[in-house]
C-alpha cells in the first residue's frame, strides 16, 4: 500500500515507466504505471485509485504567472487548454467572521472560475492529457458542474463531449451551459452514482475518455486551489491558515488539497505542523464521508438513497474516499453533516457579504458554524471556507432563498406609496 501520510517513510525513486519525471502510482498496491502510454484510470493490477507522481516536489519559488498554470512545476505539462482558470478571490467576510466567531474567516470563491466552478481547474489539465493520449470523445457523469466545465473545455479543444446527468436533479444553469457549449447530454433515470457507473463502463470499453475526478489528472488541476490558498493567505497574514472547510461530494477536492500539502511538505516548504486541517462538510441526506470518519472506516459505505437541495453534492458513493479519508485524518481535520435549512441559511449569510454561491458551496460555511457552535473549532482559528460554485448555477435555489419580487403599478406615486407600506 502506498504511504499517504504527510511524510512518507521511504522516498520514491523515479520508476522506468516515468515520462519526463511524471508517472502514476496506485495508492492501494504501490504499482507504478506509465502516465500517457495507455488510457488508464485505475490500477491495472488491483483496480486501486491512481495518483500522479513527480520526480521533484514543488517549492513556492517555482511558481510564476497567474491561474492554474502558475503551478506548472507541480503539473504534468507546462500549459493546457485554458480559458483561463484559477486565480479566484479569497474574500474577506468581516461580519460573518465576527458572527461565527473565529480569528480570521476568508472565503475562497471558486464560483469565479470561467464556467463558474472549481471544475475548470481540473478540466484545463484533464483535457490537456486527453490531447496527449489522443482520444476522440470526452465524457463525464455529473451533478452538473463537471458537465458545464467539460463542455466548455472540450469545445475549446475542438473535441466531442458526452455528459450523463441524473434526470431532474441538475440545476438549470448547469444544463444550460453544457447545452450551449455543445455537449451531447444524456439524462439517466438514476442518481449521480448510477451515471458514474455507466460512464466508467463506457470508458472501460474505449468509447470515451473519462473526465470525472476518478481521472487522477483532474485532481492535479484542482490541487492548485490548495497552493493558491496557502500563497494568498500567507501574503496577507504572514502564516498559513489553521483550517480549510470544504463541501464534499466525490471528495476530489479533499484528496487534491491534501496532495498539494503533501507535496509542499515533501519539498520542505511546509512544516507538518503548518498543514491546514481539512474539514469536510456534507448534506445530511448524502453523508457517507461523515459516516466513514465517525466510524473510522478506510472507505465509505455506498448510500443508495441520497437527497439534498444541494444537488451538486447529492452523491452516495464518493470515489475519492480512499484518498480523501487519510487527508482528513492526517491533517487532524474532521467531517460534519448539515441540514438543507442550515445550507440555505449559510447561502443567505454569504449573500449578505456580497458573495453569491450555489447551495453546495454554502455547506462549507454551514459546517463551520455548526462545528464552532459545538466547540470543535476554536475561536482563535484562522479558517478558509471553500465555496465551489456560483450563485447563478442554481437560479431556482437562489430565488427560493432570497426575497420575492414585489409587483407594483406603473406609476411613481404608487411605487412610493408601496415602499412606505
Ligand atoms: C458546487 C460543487 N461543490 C462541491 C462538489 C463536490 O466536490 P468533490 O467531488 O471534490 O467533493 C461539486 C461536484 O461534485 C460541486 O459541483
Ligand atoms: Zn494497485
Amino acid at each position: 500500500m502506498a504511504d499517504l501520510t504527510l511524510s512518507p517513510s521511504d522516498s520514491e525513486t523515479v520508476p522506468d515507466v516515468a515520462d519526463d519525471g511524471v508517472w502514476l502510482t496506485c495508492i492501494e498496491c504501490g504499482e507504478t504505471h506509465a502516465p500517457f502510454d495507455d488510457v488508464i484510470y485505475t490500477c491495472e493490477e488491483c483496480d486501486g485509485l491512481l495518483e500522479a507522481r513527480y520526480a521533484d516536489a514543488p517549492t513556492f519559488d517555482d511558481f510564476e504567472g497567474r491561474g492554474v498554470w502558475r503551478y506548472s512545476e507541480a503539473l504534468p505539462f507546462e500549459e493546457g487548454v485554458t480559458l483561463p482558470e484559477g486565480d479566484t478571490p479569497l474574500h474577506y467576510v468581516p461580519r460573518l467572521e465576527e458572527d461565527i466567531g473565529v480569528r480570521n474567516l476568508r472565503v475562497k470563491h471558486e464560483g469565479m472560475n470561467p464556467t463558474g466552478s472549481f471544475k475548470d481547474r481540473g478540466m484545463t489539465v484533464g483535457v490537456r492529457v486527453a490531447q496527449e493520449v489522443g482520444v476522440g470523445r470526452l465524457a463525464c457523469a455529473s451533478t452538473g458542474n463537471t458537465s458545464a466545465a467539460l463542455a466548455a473545455y472540450g469545445a475549446r479543444a475542438g473535441l466531442q463531449t458526452l455528459v450523463l446527468l441524473p434526470a431532474g436533479k441538475v440545476a438549470a444553469g448547469k444544463i444550460a451551459q453544457a447545452s450551449l457549449h455543445g455537449a451531447r447530454i444524456l439524462e439517466v433515470d438514476g442518481n449521480f452514482d448510477s451515471c458514474l457507473d455507466i460512464v466508467q463502463d463506457l470508458a472501460g470499453r474505449g468509447e470515451a475518455y473519462l473526465l470525472n475526478s476518478l481521472n487522477p489528472f483532474r485532481l492535479e488541476g484542482q490541487k492548485t486551489i490548495g497552493f493558491e490558498i496557502l500563497e494568498r493567505f500567507y501574503e496577507d497574514e504572514g502564516r498559513f491558515p489553521d483550517r480549510i472547510v470544504l463541501p464534499v461530494g466525490n471528495a476530489g477536492n479533499t484528496a487534491a488539497l491534501y496532495k498539494a500539502f503533501r507535496e509542499l511538505v515533501a519539498s520542505g516548504e511546509l512544516d507538518e505542523s503548518e498543514v491546514p486541517k481539512l474539514t469536510g462538510v456534507q448534506a445530511e441526506g448524502a453523508a457517507p464521508m461523515v459516516e466513514a470518519i465517525e466510524e473510522g472506516l478506510d472507505d465509505t459505505r455506498r448510500w443508495e438513497e441520497v437527497e439534498t437541495r444541494a444537488t451538486a453534492i447529492r452523491i452516495g458513493n464518493p470515489v475519492n474516499a480512499p484518498k480523501a479519508l487519510p487527508g482528513i485524518r492526517h491533517t487532524d481535520g474532521t467531517a460534519v453533516a448539515v441540514s438543507d435549512e442550515q445550507i440555505t441559511a449559510a447561502q443567505r449569510d454569504l449573500a449578505e457579504e456580497g458573495v453569491g454561491v450555489e447551495p453546495a458551496s454554502a455547506a462549507s460555511v454551514a459546517g463551520l458554524r455548526k462545528l464552532r457552535e459545538q466547540g470543535e473549532i476554536e475561536a482563535d482559528e484562522d479558517v478558509v471556507c471553500l465555496t465551489t460554485g456560483h450563485l447563478l448555477k442554481d437560479p431556482d435555489a437562489a430565488a427560493e432563498a432570497g426575497a420575492d419580487p414585489e409587483p407594483v403599478p406603473n406609476d411613481t406615486d404608487e411605487v412610493l406609496a408601496h415602499l412606505q407600506e
